[in-house]
């Protein structure tokens, strides 16, 4: 969603802003603005659409300064135009602003009391007003900045600057994440550590309820209390080149190629090889309350709840654990029965989904034990919970998300394993038979992007559907579900995900031979069960895609194509399974043109409700 950099220092800011931008772009955004303060009053321009249009403005009429805020906007308040845009200007005050301002209404109205005067649509214009009210009345930056945001509910990362202390940028966060990057005579801030990573590894993630003071030697906090703090700066391991496109057209196709790399991170330290055991030291906290776990719910968005849905196969089936799985948004205002007993587990990649961050901290405050399995170091998610299971996918940029999916689903199985040999409940063989093949799946994974021609060129000859059906049995349903997902969203036909057993009783009336069938079909137990689906589909004049073992005959036979998918055991299979569907949706996506790193109305962090 939303993205903010601001700058104090030495160099030219425009540059730094409009850079620290662009690696924001993939968040996704409609609007985008910068404002930097001249030498004689603070210059603003902003523009619509994607950053060539502001960074072309910026170009026709450069701004020179070193001091400065930027913002990327994706629309909630006010339609995506050039007035709703950041910063939001009130007297000498700007301003840039993630999250949402709850109460926003009623503060309008009451400052518009006052005789103030809007220019947006935006919640966001009443914080510029609030903190211009608090200059009027005396305030320096960081104190008007502390009122202002005492008057307003909601959730927020701002940065300010004020062109009466034009030396100071003031930033503060609640509920939404803001970084601040340390330099040598310059200072950052940012929503985002990519922004700003470049520039500086060394970054001091905030704390709800903290109030910074930046200038271009000092970096001063301020804790929810009134009280100075410090906090400890962290150090960024990744590599900014891990965050670039490396030669691939897009992104996403990067990162689909990248899972076997990110797979071996995120098993990497957590089985022993020697035992063929699972150790998963950051769960250490929990490791006592395993045995008597009555159940676990697993609370996730999107991809992510259907990783939880793969997930509840594999705990279900090795700890013999009771798991239900969660749509975050449903859980939240549902009321739901926890207990001391139920392990509550949020799964995010960005760690800031907004519905799956309320629903952990509702299930907390029911009672219950929380951990997450999150991508992003010291996000929301990770601070809210008594700990962690991190996948190491790295930075995911496309919005699409493709290796945080299956990074996850190592880490369920790893979880899945860990818990079942805690509670003894794995036979030592499907252990030793699961971690062989976890540990196979790289090499597996190669020879399947080997096909990836072979599948652009079946995805070619399906780009004009205008729908297709998704179907899969056991732990490839949610295959299903995620394959449909990844196919609507960057190639805008629709898709539906559906449990093969289902079919007959409704989504057969849809099948004729305009209408696309994928079948997941690899080699496990289910087959014959899913085997008869697909000859369903065909009897009714369907075409059908089948995602399968080659070397099973009858599926050659009785499928119009097959996207290859080697073999291996039942947890793992999911992994792969995957995988021909995301290279499908990629080819028919950018077959058709469309902006697969940015699909349009996404946003790759969902910090809104
Ligand atoms: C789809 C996709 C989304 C996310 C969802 C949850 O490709 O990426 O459905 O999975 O918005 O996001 P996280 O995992 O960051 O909580």
């Amino acid at each position: 969603m939303c993205g903010i950099v601001g700058y104090v220092g030495e160099l030219a800011c425009g540059e730094v802003l409009l850079d620290g931008l662009s690696r924001l772009e993939y968040r996704g955004y409609d609007s985008a603005g910068i404002a930097i303060w001249d030498g004689e009053s603070i210059r603003r321009v902003r523009a619509e659409g994607k950053l060539f249009n502001l960074d072309r403005r910026f170009r026709e009429n450069p701004i020179e300064g070193s001091i400065g805020i930027g913002h990327t906007r994706w629309a909630t308040h006010g339609a995506p135009v050039e007035r709703n845009a950041h910063p939001h200007r009130v007297d000498d005050v700007v301003l840039v602003h993630n999250g949402i301002i709850e109460n926003h209404t009623a503060l309008r109205q009451e400052l518009e009391a006052e005789g103030r005067v809007f220019e947006s649509d935006t919640d966001t214009e009443v914080l510029a007003h609030l903190v211009a009210r608090e200059r009027a009345a005396g305030h320096d930056l960081l104190h008007a900045v502390r009122r202002a945001t005492g008057h307003v509910r909601g959730s927020w990362a701002v940065v300010v600057l004020d062109a009466h202390s034009p030396d100071e940028l003031v930033a503060a966060r609640h509920a939404s994440p803001l970084v601040i990057g340390l330099g040598s005579g310059e200072n950052f801030a940012a929503s985002d550590v990519p922004a700003i990573l470049r520039h500086t590894r060394r970054m001091i993630f905030l704390e709800d309820g903290d109030t910074v003071r930046l200038t271009r030697t000092a970096v001063e906090i301020t804790a929810e209390d009134g009280s100075r703090v410090e906090r400890t700066p962290k150090a960024i391991t990744w590599d900014p080149v891990a965050a670039e496109k490396q030669g691939y057209k897009h992104f996403m196709l990067k990162e689909i190629h990248e899972q076997g790399d990110r797979i071996v991170d995120t098993l990497r330290g957590r089985i022993l090889l020697d035992e063929d055991e699972v150790t998963l030291p950051s769960l250490a906290t929990l490791e006592g309350i395993v045995p008597s776990l009555r159940r676990i719910v697993i609370l996730a968005c999107g991809t992510s709840w259907h990783a939880g849905l793969v997930g509840r196969y594999a705990i279900g089936g090795l700890a013999r654990l009771p798991v239900e799985v969660e749509l975050a948004s449903e859980f939240r205002y549902r009321n739901p029965v926890m207990d001391g007993e139920t392990l509550a587990i949020a799964i995010s990649q960005s760690g800031e989904t907004a519905d799956t961050l309320a629903a952990i901290e509702e299930a907390k405050r029911l009672g219950a034990r929380t951990m997450t399995i999150c991508n992003v170091m010291e996000s929301s998610m990770t601070r809210a919970v008594e700990a962690t299971l991190y996948t190491h996918a790295g930075p995911e940029i496309g919005v699409a998300s493709t290796k945080a999916y299956t990074t996850q689903l190592s880490a369920l199985l790893l979880l899945a394993l860990w818990l079942g040999q805690l509670r003894g409940t794995i036979p030592a063989a499907e252990r030793q038979a699961t971690i062989r093949s976890l540990r196979a799946l790289p090499r597996q994974i190669e020879e399947m992007l080997g096909d990836e021609a072979l599948i652009r060129e079946v995805g070619r000859e399906y780009m004009h559907a205008r729908s297709m059906l998704f179907l899969g049995r056991g732990n490839e349903f949610p295959t299903a579900l995620e394959g449909a997902l990844k196919l609507k969203e960057i190639s805008y036909i629709h898709a539906e995900g559906y449990a093969a057993g289902e079919m007959k009783h409704g989504p057969i009336a849809l099948i004729d031979e305009e209408l696309p069938v994928v079948v997941v079909a690899p080699r496990n137990r289910l087959l014959e069960k899913t085997m008869s689906n697909l000859e369903e589909v065909r009897a009714r004049g369907g075409r059908v895609i089948a995602v399968g073992d080659r070397s099973v005959s009858e599926l050659e036979r009785h499928a119009d194509h097959v996207l290859h998918v080697p073999s291996t055991t039942e947890w793992v299979q999911p992994i792969l399974s995957v995988i021909p569907l995301q290279l499908f949706a990629y080819a028919i996506a950018d077959l058709r043109g469309t902006d697969v790193d940015q699909p349009r109305n996404l946003a790759k962090s969902v910090t809104v409700e």
